[in-house]
């Protein structure tokens, strides 16, 4: 995408975040990654008017995995201090889950994550009708007690809601404090500790985040007290069982978020060769009626599991319940005030 698109959905984005004449944002990226974002961001923020800054970290070191949580903002306390201290970051190097970034939520900056590819962004735009909507998913998820989740495959699986908050997310972000991820539009919470309980079945055409790949066989999760106790399928499920031990940190096994997708605009079938751009995988976490759950780390939600072992996996043709009233039906939304028009 050249400078001046991208800098006409980064303007999009911060009109959409509250972005004042006179306010601080600061772009954060490291190495020489998304020094493009930085450059259209810069130029949205002073069209409005606001002080902008760029604050370029080091290269990270090379892992092999997805861990998340661990930035290298960590050994770098001053540069915390600078994040705590204006009104919006944008982040391009993936904060979520580390204590950086809730310190930095906590001193009353907003942030707005933006590291998927800029063609995504465009196609993905924050909308009045999807921050809305998405907003009354969350009253709806903190009303419930219970959520259940079920499909043709033999998923059951019951989460109690009495500790978590629901997050939403919706891609743009304009209150202190406030997180948000750009592309999004989805809504989750975490059950009770000790209170999930049930059958997940990953079914064939079902994601396998953040390994990026379509499941081609049924992996059956059995999960007990908010645990996950046996893993069990084909190629698939070894697979999965064969990544989680590589963190070698049981507190894997946990049940992480979970929720249902709600944008029009995203596509389950995006992630095929060909089709797929590149990225963290928000769109098939956001594509409209997907019913996502997760395992691992439940920090974000304020819990005490902060493993770095996480995976999100978005599943199609599932129901799901709150206090028993359906919300999701076979993969569709069926409450009216949250629905909309596929695109
Ligand atoms: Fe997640």
């Amino acid at each position: 995408m050249d400078h001046a698109s991208f800098t006409e959905i980064c303007l999009h984005q911060l009109k959409m975040s509250g972005v004042q004449k006179d306010e601080r944002l600061i772009v954060l990226t490291q190495g020489n990654e998304r020094l493009d974002y930085a450059d259209a961001f810069m130029a949205a923020g002073m069209r409005l008017g606001a002080n902008m800054y760029h604050m370029r970290l080091p290269a990270p070191p090379v892992v092999g995995s997805w861990a998340v949580g661990q930035t290298g903002l960590a050994a770098m306390p001053e540069a915390v201090e600078a994040l705590k201290n204006c009104d919006m970051l944008i982040d391009c190097i993936f904060l979520l889950f580390s204590p950086e970034q809730f310190a930095i939520q906590a001193a009353g900056t907003r942030i707005l994550t933006a590291v998927e590819p800029p063609e995504l962004l465009a196609r993905m735009l924050p909308t009045q009708e999807i921050r809305e909507k998405v907003t009354i998913a969350g009253t709806m998820v903190d009303a419930a007690k219970v959520m259940r989740i079920t499909s043709p495959h033999g998923t059951d699986v019951t989460y109690k809601l009495n500790t978590y908050p629901a997050v939403t997310e919706y891609a743009c972000t304009d209150e202190p404090g406030r997180w948000d991820h750009w592309p999004s539009g989805f809504v989750f919470t975490g059950g009770d500790d000790d209170g999930v309980d049930g059958t997940i079945v990953v079914a064939p055409g079902d994601i396998l985040l953040p390994q990026n790949i379509y499941v081609r066989d049924p992996i059956t999760y059995t999960i007990e007290k908010g645990w996950i106790t046996d893993i069990r399928g084909g190629l698939d499920a070894e697979l999965v069982k064969s990544y989680m031990a590589d963190f070698n940190d049981p507190r894997g096994m946990g049940m992480s978020h979970v929720g249902w997708g709600m944008n029009p605009n995203a596509k389950w079938h995006n992630m095929l060769p060909g089709a797929f751009p590149g990225g963290m995988g928000m769109e098939p976490r956001a594509y409209y009626g997907n019913v996502m759950f997760s395992t691992g780390p439940n920090n974000e939600l304020g819990g005490p599991n902060d493993t770095a072992c996480h995976l999100d996996i978005p599943m199609r043709g599932c129901s799901l319940f709150l206090d028993d009233e359906p919300v999701v039906i076979d993969g569709d939304i069926v409450v009216k005030d949250i629905a909309m028009e596929r695109a």
